[in-house]
C-alpha cells in the first residue's frame, strides 16, 4: 500500500527493465538534451545568439567570426603580457591549432592526445578566471573550449581557485534572482559558469567528487525561479543541464544524492511550467530517478508522491495534442509510465490514471518512425490490462 508514514520498498520488480527490454532501459538510447554531445541545432534556434554557452556545440558562421576575434583578443592580451613576439607566435599557432580541432572535435577525441594545458590560452583563462581582471571573457572562452579537450574537467576541478571563483560567480547572483533584477549580461555570465560546472559534472573523474562537495545544491535556488522571463528560463535550463550530465551516466550514488534534496518537486514543476527545452531535461532527470531502484521506490513510497508525478505527466500529454510535434517529450512520458508500471501497486493505480490518449491512437501517427516508444506504449498498455491483483 501506499502510505504517508511507511515507505512501500521492495516491489519494484524491474521487470521492464531486464535485459533485452525496450530501449528505455537503454541510457544510450536516451538522448540527454542539455548536455553538450547531444545539443543539436534546435537549441540553436531556442536560444539566440546572446544566449549562454549551451548551443555552443553547433557553430554556425557567426559563432566562429567570435571565436577568431576573441582568439585574436586573447592572444593581443598575451602579447601585452609577455611583451614577446615568440611567445605570441606560439599562441597564434595553437589557437589555429585549437580552431582545426575545434572543426575536427571528434576525431581528437578519438585520439585522446589533447590536454588542455597544452593550449597557452587554456592556462591563461584559468588565471584570468581565478586572478581576473577578464573573469567572464574566461567563462566564455573556457566554455567554449570544453568540448575540445578530453580534460578540462579535471584541469577546473584541480586548478587552485577555479572551483571557488565559479561559485562566487554562481553565489553573487542570488540576490538578483528577482524579476527585473537580473539582467541578460548576469544571466549570459552565471550561464556560462554553469556550463563549466556542467563540464566537471560529467567528467567520470570529477563527477563524484562534485558530488561529495555537495555543489549542486548551489544550483538549487536557480532551479527554485518561476519567472518565465528569458534570463531565468537559461538559468533554469543549465542548471538542469548539469543535474542531467549527473545523471546521465546512471550512477547509484548520484540518484540516492539527489532524492536526498528536493529535486523531484522541482522537475515537476519545471515540467510544468517552464520552457521546452527545460521541460524535456527535466523530464529527463526524472527518468533518470524512476529507472534507478531506490528512484522508483521513493517516487511509489507515498500517494502523494506518485500522484504529484502522474499528474503532472498527465497534465504533459493533454498538452502535446496542443502543440506540435511532440517531439522528444512524448518518449520520456511514455518511458516513465512504462517504469512506474514496474511496482505493483503503482500498477493498479496507473490503470486508473493513465491519459486517456495514451491508450487510443491519439500518437500512433507521430510515433510512427520511433520504434522504440512505439514498443514501450505497446507493453505499458499490455501490463496495465493485465489481471494483476
Ligand atoms: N519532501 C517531499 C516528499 O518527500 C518532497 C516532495 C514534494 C516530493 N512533492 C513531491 C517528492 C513529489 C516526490 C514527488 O514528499
Amino acid at each position: 500500500m501506499f502510505s504517508a508514514q511507511k515507505p512501500m520498498y521492495g516491489s519494484g520488480t524491474g521487470i521492464n527493465m531486464g535485459a533485452g527490454g525496450p530501449p528505455a532501459n537503454n541510457p544510450g538510447s536516451m538522448p540527454m538534451p542539455g548536455v553538450p554531445s547531444s545539443m543539436g541545432p534546435g537549441m540553436n534556434q531556442q536560444i539566440p545568439g546572446g544566449g549562454p554557452m549551451l548551443m555552443n556545440n553547433t557553430p554556425n558562421n557567426n559563432n566562429n567570426n567570435n571565436n577568431n576575434n576573441n582568439n585574436n583578443n586573447n592572444n593581443i592580451g598575451n602579447n601585452n603580457n609577455n611583451g614577446n613576439n615568440n611567445n605570441n607566435n606560439n599562441n597564434n599557432s595553437s589557437s589555429n591549432d585549437g580552431n582545426a580541432a575545434r572543426g575536427n572535435m571528434n576525431m581528437a577525441n578519438s585520439r585522446g592526445a589533447i590536454h588542455a594545458l597544452d593550449d597557452p590560452n587554456v592556462y591563461h583563462w584559468i588565471c584570468q578566471l581565478t586572478y581576473g581582471p577578464q573573469k567572464e571573457q574566461a567563462l566564455l572562452e573556457l566554455g567554449r573550449k570544453r568540448e575540445q579537450f578530453d580534460d578540462l574537467a579535471v584541469v577546473l576541478w584541480s586548478s587552485f581557485g577555479v572551483m571557488t571563483s565559479l561559485l562566487n560567480e554562481i553565489i553573487s547572483v542570488y540576490p538578483m534572482l528577482q524579476p527585473q533584477m537580473l539582467s541578460n549580461n548576469l544571466s549570459n555570465r552565471v550561464c556560462n559558469a554553469l556550463v563549466l560546472l556542467q563540464c566537471v559534472a560529467s567528467h567520470p573523474e570529477t563527477k563524484h567528487l562534485f558530488l561529495q562537495a555537495h555543489i549542486p545544491l548551489f544550483l538549487f535556488p536557480f532551479l527554485n525561479t518561476t519567472s518565465r522571463q528569458r534570463t531565468f528560463e537559461y538559468l533554469r535550463l543549465t542548471s538542469l543541464g548539469v543535474i542531467g550530465a549527473l545523471v546521465k551516466n546512471d550512477s547509484q550514488d548520484v540518484i540516492t544524492f539527489l532524492l536526498r534534496t528536493d529535486i523531484v518537486p522541482l522537475c515537476l514543476r519545471i515540467m510544468e511550467s517552464s520552457s521546452e527545452l527545460s521541460k524535456t531535461v527535466a523530464i529527463f532527470i526524472l527518468q533518470k530517478i524512476l529507472l534507478d531502484d531506490v528512484g522508483l521506490q521513493y517516487i511509489c513510497a507515498t500517494l502523494e508522491r506518485f500522484y504529484a508525478v502522474t499528474n503532472v505527466l498527465k497534465d504533459m500529454v493533454e498538452h502535446l495534442t496542443v502543440s506540435t510535434p511532440p517531439g522528444r517529450l512524448l518518449k520520456h512520458i511514455i518511458r516513465c509510465y512504462l517504469r512506474l508500471s514496474d511496482d505493483l501497486e503503482a500498477r493498479r493505480l496507473l490503470k486508473v490514471v493513465l491519459p486517456a490518449k495514451l491508450r487510443d491512437n491519439t500518437f500512433t501517427e507521430v510515433l510512427r518512425d520511433d520504434v522504440g516508444s512505439k514498443r514501450c506504449l505497446a507493453q505499458l498498455l499490455l501490463t496495465l490490462n493485465e489481471e494483476t491483483s
